[in-house]
């Protein structure tokens, strides 16, 4: 057992985006449907102040922060990993919701939230790590891709796996249509282990 704590004792989440939200739009929904108990969102941070997913957390009555991660183009370090370690800590979150957010996460975020940062990736890792990796599974001829949602450690979609969710990739795939099933998957699949967590736990492995 990985992630370990009292059942149905209340998590208190944050969601972390880039752009569209959709990852973030069905835990908010799952959430309002009581399809998923016990879990609050107390911020869904973006670093891109124009996410279509901002105004949707809006919609849902979450509050949202542009956190600008200046001069970094790819991770998330310096002045504002600490402005969000210190805000995440100060609303008491208990677990970090990687959805879509594009950066690398450094050490002092993983450090400050040991084990309690997850992330969702459109591959079966540790195949297709990193960027596009709907179409890598298409350029490699891959006959199963899907999703995986996994514990962030300092590697890129290196940490211990929580679950999968397979799709079988058709021989007319292209990256768009394989994206899209996959998408479908991840939607299912987040709220799913956010409710296992919830209920006491994730086990990692055997
Ligand atoms: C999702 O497919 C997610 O798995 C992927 O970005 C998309 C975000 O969509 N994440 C990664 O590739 C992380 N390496 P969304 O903004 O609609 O949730």
């Amino acid at each position: 057992m990985f992630f370990n704590r009292t059942p149905q004792k209340k998590l208190t989440i944050a969601i972390f985006i880039s752009s569209r939200g959709s990852n973030m739009e069905a835990i908010l929904r799952a959430i309002r449907d009581r399809r998923l108990k016990n879990v609050s969102v107390a911020l869904v941070v973006s670093d891109n102040p124009d996410a279509k997913g901002l105004e949707i957390a809006r919609s849902f009555g979450v509050e949202t922060m542009y956190l600008d991660c200046a001069p970094f183009k790819t991770k998330l370090e310096g002045a504002a990993e600490e402005r969000i370690v210190s805000i995440l800590r100060e609303k008491n979150v208990d677990l970090i919701c990687l959805a879509g957010f594009m950066r690398m996460i450094k050490r002092g975020l993983i450090s400050a939230f040991r084990n309690r940062i997850i992330n969702i990736h459109p591959s079966l890792l540790p195949a297709f790590p990193g960027l596009d990796a709907q179409a890598q599974a298409v350029a490699a001829k891959a006959k199963v891709s899907g999703c995986t949602i996994h514990f962030v450690d300092e590697g890129m979609d290196s940490g211990p796996i929580i679950r999968q969710a397979k799709v079988s990739v058709k021989k007319n795939d292209t990256e768009k249509t394989l994206a899209m099933r996959i998408l479908k998957k991840e939607h299912s699949l987040y709220w799913r282990v956010l409710r296992d967590i919830v209920r006491g736990g994730v086990r990692i492995g055997a």
